[in-house]
C-alpha cells in the first residue's frame, strides 16, 4: 500500500460552506453542523507548516514543535500527525519537481501573495504523484481548503482545474530526464559538483529524495537489539530500522537502552579510541547523541552547550539513558575547564547540509552567507579548543555539513596557522563499511549516498566531515 493511502482517506464534501455577500462564511441552511472529517486536519496543517517554512523561513523542527505544543498537532491523533509530516517532508523533498509539474498546467505565474494557493497545489501534487493517494480525497480536500480562506477562495476553480487535469494526464510525462538534480537549488548543486564532481553531486541529490531509515546507537548488545527491533546491524555498529514509525514507541526506548543517532553521527566518538576513565570535553553538545556515546564508552564528560533550552533537552536525554555528565551552559569559544581535558570533541555548529535527507527544509533555508558566517564561528571555536587542550592529546573536529569551507578548508587553514598541531590520520580499518570516505591525508568525508545496500534497500547516511588532530 502506498504510504499516503495508509491514513484512511475518504471522500468528504465541504461544499456546504458558502459565502454570503459580505464575504463571511455561513453554513448552508440545509446542512447540519458536521465535525471535521478524517484527512482534512493533517492536510490543512501541512499547508500551514509549509507556509511557515517557505514564506516565513522558519526551520521545520521549530514550526513542528510549536504546533505540537500549542497548535493543531497538539490534539491530532498519531496517524494524522504521521500523515502531516509525510506530506510536508515529501513536498519539501520534491519541491522543484512538483513546481515543474505545476508549471505545465499554470501558464500565468501565480501572484507572489498567493503562497498558500501554491502550497495547496504543491501538497496535492505531492500526494497524487509521489504518495499515490486516492485522487478523489486529495482533490476534494484541496478545493475545500481553498474555499475556507478569503485569500485562497478566488483560486478554488484554478486549483480544482489544475488537479483534475493532472489526474487525466499520464504521470510518466512528469519523470523528467534530470530528476537526479532537479530538487536541489542550483547554487547548491553547483557547489557539490565543484567539490565532489558531477556524478557524486547527482547521487547526493538522489539520496535526498528518500525517506531515511531510523538509525540508533545502543548502550550494549547491538546484535540482540538488532534482532529485537527487526533492524540491521550496520558495519559501523549502528542499527538501522526501516519503516520504524515513532521511535518512542519502540522496545527499549523508555528503559533507555538506545538513542536515535544517524550512523555517520556516531563515527566521530568511535574515532576517539579508548576513552574509558579519561576526561573528555564535549563542546557544542546538545541534544547529546555524542555525549551519550562518550558516557557509554565510560569517559568522564563535561558537556558544554550555549543554548539553555537545548541543554535542557540534553539533560532529559541523559536522564532517560541513566547517564550522568557535568553540564555547563556556556559559549564553547570562551569556556576553559578548571582542569585541562584529556581529549576534546568539537561537533561544531554548521549549515547541516549533510542532513538534508532528514531535514529537507535546509535546501530552502540556508544561503551562501550562512556558510561563510558559520565558517567564522567554527574557526573561533577550533582556535579556542586548540588553546585549552593538553599537549599529547586529541582534538576531534566534525561537522554535519557537505561544504568544504566548514570541513576541508577549515582544517587546512587551521593546520597552516597553528603550530604544534597535526592530523592524526584515520585508518581504513577504523571505518568498516565506509572505507570510501577516507581522504588521502587521513580525514573523513562522508557523502549522503555512501551506504547503499541494494538487498535491504537501506540506503543513505548523513554527510559529515571528520578530522582527528593531535597536539604535540
Ligand atoms: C551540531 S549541534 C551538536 C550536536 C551534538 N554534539 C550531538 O551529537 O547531539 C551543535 C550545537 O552547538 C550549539 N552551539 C552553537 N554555538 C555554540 C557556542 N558558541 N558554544 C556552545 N555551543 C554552541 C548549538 O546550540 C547546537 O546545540
Amino acid at each position: 500500500m502506498p504510504p499516503g493511502a495508509a491514513h484512511g482517506d475518504r471522500f468528504y464534501d465541504f461544499e456546504y460552506m458558502t459565502e454570503n455577500k459580505r464575504g463571511r462564511q455561513t453554513r448552508h441552511p440545509s446542512n447540519r453542523p458536521q465535525k471535521a472529517p478524517t484527512g482534512f486536519a493533517p492536510r490543512s496543517e501541512a499547508i500551514r507548516l509549509l507556509d511557515a517554512i517557505l514564506s516565513a523561513r522558519k526551520p521545520f523542527d521549530e514550526v513542528w514543535a510549536k504546533s505540537l505544543e500549542n497548535g493543531a498537532l497538539k490534539t491530532m491523533s498519531e496517524p494524522d500527525r504521521g500523515l502531516t509530516r509525510l506530506i510536508v517532508m515529501t513536498t519539501l523533498r520534491r519541491l522543484r519537481h512538483i513546481d515543474d509539474i505545476l508549471s505545465t498546467f499554470i501558464k500565468k505565474p501565480l501572484p507572489q501573495t498567493a503562497q498558500s494557493v501554491r502550497n495547496i497545489l504543491r501538497t496535492a501534487i505531492a500526494q497524487l504523484h509521489f504518495l499515490k493517494s486516492p485522487p478523489h480525497a486529495v482533490l476534494n480536500i484541496a478545493t475545500s481548503l481553498a474555499a475556507m480562506e478569503r485569500s485562497t477562495r478566488p483560486f478554488k476553480g484554478l486549483i480544482n482545474g489544475v488537479l483534475r487535469t493532472y489526474t487525466r494526464t499520464d504521470p510518466e510525462k512528469f519523470s523528467g530526464p534530470n530528476a537526479a538534480s532537479v530538487n536541489t537549488p542550483e547554487w547548491l548543486h553547483k557547489r557539490w559538483q565543484h567539490q565532489f564532481g558531477r556524478e557524486n553531486a547527482d547521487l547526493i541529490a538522489c539520496a535526498h529524495r528518500l525517506e531515511p531509515a531510523l538509525d540508533i546507537s545502543v548502550k550494549a548488545d547491538a546484535q540482540l537489539w538488532a534482532e529485537k527491533l527487526k533492524g540491521t546491524l550496520l558495519p559501523t555498529g549502528s542499527i538501522r530500522i526501516a519503516g520504524a514509525g515513532n521511535p518512542v514507541k519502540l522496545a527499549g526506548f523508555d528503559e533507555g537502552s538506545w538513542w536515535v543517532q544517524d550512523a555517520a553521527a556516531s563515527l566521530p566518538v568511535k574515532l576517539m579510541g579508548d576513552i574509558a576513565g579519561r576526561h573528555v570535553l564535549d563542546l557544542c553538545s546538545a541534544p547529546g547523541g555524542k555525549t551519550a556515546q562518550l558516557l557509554a564508552a565510560r569517559a568522564k564528560v563535561t558537556a558544554v552547550e550555549r543554548s539553555p533550552q537545548r541543554m535542557k533537552r540534553l539533560a532529559q536525554n541523559l536522564d532517560r539513558l541513566g547517564f550522568e555528565a557535568d553540564l555547563v551552559i556556556a559559549d564553547a569559544g570562551e569556556y576553559s575547564p578548571p582542569v585541562p581535558p584529556d581529549a576534546i570533541l568539537l561537533d561544531a555548529p554548521c549549515t547541516a547540509t549533510g542532513t538534508i535527507r532528514r531535514h529537507p527544509d535546509v535546501l530552502y533555508l540556508k544561503t551562501l552567507k550562512n556558510i561563510t558566517d558559520l565558517a567564522q564561528v567554527q574557526k573561533r571555536l577550533i582556535d579556542h579548543a586548540a588553546e585549552i587542550l593538553k599537549p599529547g592529546c586529541s582534538l576531534l573536529y566534525c561537522v554535519c555539513s557537505l561544504e568544504h569551507e566548514e570541513g576541508e578548508d577549515q582544517i587546512t587553514e587551521f593546520l597552516k596557522k597553528t603550530r604544534g598541531f597535526s592530523l592524526d590520520p584515520i585508518r581504513k580499518a577504523e571505518l568498516p563499511g565506509l572505507e570510501q570516505a577516507l581522504q588521502s591525508r587521513g580525514a573523513v568525508r562522508i557523502l549522503t549516498h555512501f551506504i547503499a545496500d541494494a538487498e535491504t534497500g537501506l540506503r543513505g547516511i548523513d554527510g559529515f566531515y571528520i578530522a582527528r588532530l593531535i597536539k604535540s
